[in-house]
């Protein structure tokens, strides 16, 4: 059997480290192709060398854009690529722009498609990356999904004679790496300037575009973790510095310290680290979860809804309107509810070739 793997943005490359080790064990041919939606070493590279991937095979180059000179530019290219790697599969992750473009152009040359992570839904139809998961989930020929919710979601929606439960491959990844750092077997991470990593700290992400690209949110945001009486380590994304530049905000002001992003293995030592997170990503609400870290996420819903239970995370798209109550809520200390396994036990991407293999 020969798969190839369709990535570009910092996500994927994360689910894609458990899976090629998954192949590095089988006889079966794994081609990656890196579409190129992320290129800066940060966000790139880091993880390839970090998390042991492969070097990619392909690599399309396509850069950033917008979302349909982005989104069109990898479906141009992918074309030469699947003609002459004629894969049994072509797998994609998530829900960026990468994986819609990925789909698109593997159903047209009638090659079969596999989305992993399928059936999140945030019904938010203003997000990028909901459009991106429907439309992906509803052209795929198979539906590997994470969750019982994702399951539901898909069968809601007339797939699930196409979906199968594998579980999440992120609980592979990050279960491996949170053992090898507990080892002392990675470096302590370089926080942001004005962090003491041995006292208490909140870990913070922000890099939604809808959180990011409006001035007056993003300030407000800004105002909001600056004023927690905690210091806050932001680890910026660029869209977030570009935005902040564009609009005249400082990211270090008050308690808020901004610094770059961190490899895998620097971002788990972070959570572990920290007393909590603060973010809008949706895998960080879940490695926090991993990690018995609580969460507050700075979003009016979440698509991994069983972070929830136990008050986990805590959903809080609008921190200045709570008053006194958004640093308790901040700062609240982990739960005693116990987390259970929603996301499975840690053995999903064996699944993910087992079950390409038999379908
Ligand atoms: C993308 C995904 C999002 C995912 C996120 C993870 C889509 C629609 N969104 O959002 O679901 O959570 O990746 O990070 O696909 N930039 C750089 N260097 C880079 C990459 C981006 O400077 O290596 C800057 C550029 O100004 C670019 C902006 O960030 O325009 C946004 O990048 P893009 O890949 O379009 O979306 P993300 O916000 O990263």
């Amino acid at each position: 059997m020969k798969v190839l793997s369709v990535v570009g943005a910092r996500p994927q490359l994360v689910k894609l480290a458990p899976i090629a080790a998954a192949f590095a064990t089988t006889e079966h041919e794994h081609v990656i192709v890196h579409t190129g939606q992320h290129y800066d070493a940060d966000l790139s590279d880091v993880f390839f060398s970090g998390l042991g991937i492969p070097d990619p095979d392909v690599h399309l180059g396509v850069g950033s854009g917008s979302h349909g000179v982005q989104t069109g530019a990898v479906l141009g290219a992918m074309d030469p690529v699947l003609e002459r790697e004629k894969p049994d599969w072509v797998l994609v992750y998530g829900d960026t722009n990468s994986t819609l473009a990925g789909t698109v152009a593997a159903v047209k040359q009638h090659f079969r498609v596999a989305h992993l992570e399928a059936g999140l839904r945030s019904f938010n139809r203003r997000m990028p990356e909901e459009h991106n998961r429907v439309l992906t989930d509803h052209a795929a020929d198979l539906l590997l999904a994470p969750t019982e919710e994702a399951m539901r979601h898909l069968a809601a929606e007339g797939l699930a004679q196409r979906s199968v439960l594998v579980g999440d491959v992120m609980v592979d990844v990050c279960l491996r790496i949170r053992d090898a750092v507990t080892a002392g077997e990675h470096p302590r991470p370089v926080l942001p300037d004005g962090i003491d990593p041995d006292q208490p700290y909140l870990l913070a992400t922000l890099h939604r575009a809808e959180n990011t690209d409006d001035p007056e949110r993003l300030a407000a945001l800004i105002e909001s973790l600056a004023a927690l009486p905690v210091p806050v380590a932001l680890l910026a994304h660029p869209r977030l510095i570009a935005r902040a530049d564009g609009y005249g905000l400082k990211l270090t002001q008050g308690s808020l310290h901004a610094g770059r992003p961190l490899p895998y293995a620097g971002m788990v030592a972070a959570v572990l680290g920290s007393a909590g997170v603060v973010t809008d990503s949706g895998g960080l609400q879940k490695e926090a979860y991993l990690l018995a870290r609580p969460c507050t996420t700075l979003r009016p819903e979440t698509e991994w809804v069983e972070t929830l239970e136990g008050d986990w995370n805590r959903l809080i798209p609008n921190p200045w309107t709570l008053g006194a109550e958004w640093a308790s809520a901040a700062t609240r200390t982990a739960p005693a509810a116990d987390r259970g396994e929603p996301y499975g036990d840690g053995r999903a991407a064996q699944r993910v070739v087992e079950v390409l293999q038999q379908s």
